[in-house]
């Protein structure tokens, strides 16, 4: 079955505990369990991942790339965390592997902090989605799923 990366950065193994009033109260495995279902009904299977190091993330995407070249996944749905605002490695790593990519954000970053407007990823993703939630990882996968449809 063809899959989708959902690939989570730094410190989202926290989501659930960590602001809650800014990130909600659902865990990590809560939205994985989310993805996985919603996918199934997509006819996709979900790679679920995350990591706080930036060198494991770009590991990732690589290997999405190459499956994507294999017509094996259709992308990744990335969620970069803090990496947004810091990595140009990941931007490098997201358009050499040319990986069809929506980037996701569960809080609507341009109402935070000015250092969390500036995203190194969004040139080089084909969506992005920010501000639902984790509702937003569902919108996300439904994206990417027209996107690869549409060719
Ligand atoms: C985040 C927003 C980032 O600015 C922050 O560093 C995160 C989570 C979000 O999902 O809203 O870790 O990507």
């Amino acid at each position: 079955m063809t899959w989708v990366l959902i690939l989570n950065g730094p410190n989202l193994n926290l989501l659930g505990t960590r602001k809650p009033e800014t990130y909600g109260r659902t865990t990590l495995a809560d939205v994985e369990k989310m993805c996985r279902e919603e996918a199934g009904k997509l006819r996709l299977e979900v790679t679920f991942r995350q990591s706080n190091h930036e060198g494991r993330l770009i590991d990732w995407i690589h290997e999405c790339g190459a499956a994507v070249k294999a017509g094996e996944s259709i992308g990744a749905v990335f969620n970069p965390g803090a990496f947004t605002h810091t990595s140009v490695a990941l931007h490098d790593a997201v358009e050499g592997a040319s990986v069809p990519l929506i980037e996701l954000h569960i809080s609507n970053v341009h109402q935070r902090e000015e250092f969390r407007h500036h995203s190194y990823i969004s040139p080089v993703a084909r969506g992005i989605i920010v501000g639902f939630g984790v509702a937003g990882y569902v919108l996300a996968l439904h994206g990417l799923h027209q996107l690869a449809r549409a060719g």
